[in-house]
C-alpha cells in the first residue's frame, strides 16, 4: 500500500476530489516542470536542436516502462481520438465484416469506426452491457471469423467494468482479428503488458490516470504495424531530422519504430516536462501498488455504499481503480449539486456515479462524500 500522498498535490483540505477519471489533479513537481518548461520556452537561444529529441524520447521510454513495451514502439499524439484515427487509417476492414465495441463506449473510440464502417461497408457491432457485468465473455462471443477489428478498453469508462485484455487479446490473434484499446481509463493505473495482451494499436490520452497535462497522449504500435501510414506528414518524423540545415533534402525514409506517427510538433517543449514528471512518480510509486491501493479504497466505499443500497460490479468484475454506483431509483437530479455545495467532486456517466480516489484521497475525503449521501436518503 502507499501511504498517502496528498502532500505533492495542490488539493485543499476542504476540497473531496475523488474524480481522476475527469481530469487528473497536478502534482507540485509537475507544476514546476511546467513553469520552468515556459521560461525556459521564453529565452529560445537557450533550446538546441537536440532538444527537439531528448525529451520526446525521454517520454517514450517512461510510458513504454508504464505498459511494458519498447520505446521505439510509441508514438507521441494529441488525443485519444488522434490513436484512433491513426489506427482506423492503417487496418483493413472490408464490407460485410464487423467492428466489435462496447455499447456506451467512449466517443473518441467511436466514431472514427462509424466512419470506417461507412467507407468500407463493414458493421459496427456495440456489445451491449451484460446483464452479469462480464464484459470479457460478452466481447469472446462478439468477436468472431467475420470481424475485422476489436476496439474496446481495459475498463469501461461510465463504471469500470473490466475487461481480460490477455484473453481478449489471444481470442483476436487466433481469429486474425486486429486488436485497438483505448486504455486512457487504465493507463498508470492497472497493470498493462504489451507483451501480453498483443495489441495492433493502443491509446492513451494523458491526462487522467497519466495525471500529466491535456493534450498530450501515446500511442502504443505493435512492430508488425510501424510500416503503416502516419496521419500527417511532419519533418521531425522523417529519417535524418536531426540535421537542421539538412531538412531542404527531402527524404522519404521515417525516424525508426512508431516515431512515423507522432504528431506534428510532438517536441512541445511547454508538456513534455510535465508529462515526464508525472510519469516517473507514477513509476517510483509503481503501477501495482498505486493498483492496489486504489482497489483497497474502492472496495471500502463500496461496501459503505451497499449498505446504503448504491449498487456496484463486484471487485472481480470492475478495475480495481474505478467505481460505479447505481441508484435504486436512478442518480437524484440534484445530487451532483448537492456534492459541489460540499466540496465533493465525482461525476455522473451514463446512469452510474463514478467514484475514482488516487493517492492523494484521505478518510476525511470519503467521510465527506458520505455525510452528503446520507444526508441525500438515497
Ligand atoms: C475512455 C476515454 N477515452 C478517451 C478520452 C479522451 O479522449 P480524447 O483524448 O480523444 O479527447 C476519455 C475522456 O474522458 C475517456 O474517458
Amino acid at each position: 500500500m502507499i501511504p498517502n500522498q496528498r502532500h505533492l498535490f495542490d488539493l485543499p483540505d476542504d476540497v473531496a476530489y475523488l474524480n481522476c477519471a475527469y481530469l487528473s489533479p497536478l502534482m507540485h513537481p509537475v507544476i514546476t516542470a511546467g513553469l520552468q518548461a515556459v521560461k525556459r520556452r521564453a529565452q529560445p537561444w537557450d533550446i538546441a536542436a537536440e532538444d527537439f529529441f531528448t525529451t520526446s524520447e525521454s517520454v517514450r521510454s517512461l510510458f513504454a516502462r508504464i505498459v511494458d513495451a519498447r520505446p521505439d514502439d510509441i508514438a507521441i499524439v494529441p488525443s485519444a481520438s488522434y490513436g484512433i484515427a491513426t489506427a482506423a487509417r492503417n487496418l483493413s476492414i472490408a464490407r460485410g465484416q464487423s467492428i466489435v465495441l462496447l455499447a456506451e463506449q467512449f466517443p473518441s473510440n467511436v466514431y472514427a469506426w462509424h466512419e470506417a464502417a461507412k467507407t468500407s461497408g463493414a458493421e459496427i457491432i456495440a456489445v451491449p452491457r451484460p446483464s452479469d457485468g462480464d464484459w470479457t465473455a460478452a466481447v469472446l462471443a462478439a468477436v468472431t471469423e467475420r470481424t475485422a477489428v476489436a476496439s474496446v478498453p481495459n475498463c469501461h469508462w461510465t463504471d469500470g467494468g473490466l475487461l481480460d485484455l490477455a484473453m481478449i487479446g489471444r481470442h483476436c490473434r487466433r481469429l486474425g482479428v486486429a486488436l485497438v484499446l483505448d486504455i486512457t481509463q487504465s493507463a498508470g493505473v492497472l497493470p498493462f503488458d504489451a507483451n501480453e495482451v498483443q495489441p495492433d494499436f493502443a491509446v492513451a490520452a494523458g491526462y487522467k490516470w497519466l495525471m500529466g497535462p491535456y493534450s498530450l497522449g501515446f500511442l502504443y504500435v505493435a512492430p508488425k504495424r510501424q510500416e503503416g501510414e502516419p496521419l500527417e506528414h511532419n519533418w521531425i518524423a522523417r529519417a535524418a531530422s536531426e540535421d537542421f540545415a539538412g531538412l531542404v533534402n527531402y527524404e522519404d525514409r521515417f525516424q525508426p519504430g512508431a516515431r512515423r506517427f507522432d504528431m506534428g510538433e510532438r517536441s512541445n517543449f511547454q508538456l513534455l516536462p510535465m508529462a515526464e514528471a508525472a510519469m516517473r512518480q507514477i513509476l517510483d510509486w509503481g503501477v501495482s501498488a498505486i493498483a492496489d491501493t486504489l482497489a483497497h479504497m474502492t472496495a471500502s466505499i463500496a461496501e459503505r455504499a451497499g449498505a446504503l443500497g448504491l449498487d456496484s460490479a463486484p471487485e472481480e468484475l470492475r478495475a480495481g481503480h474505478f467505481l460505479g454506483l447505481r441508484f435504486p431509483a436512478g442518480v437524484p437530479a440534484d445530487l451532483l449539486d448537492r456534492l459541489h455545495a460540499e466540496k465533493v467532486f465525482v461525476s455522473v456517466r451514463g446512469d452510474s456515479m463514478r467514484v475514482t480516489p488516487h493517492v492523494y484521497n484521505t478518510e476525511a475525503d470519503i467521510e465527506r462524500l458520505f455525510s452528503v449521501l446520507e444526508a441525500a436518503q438515497v
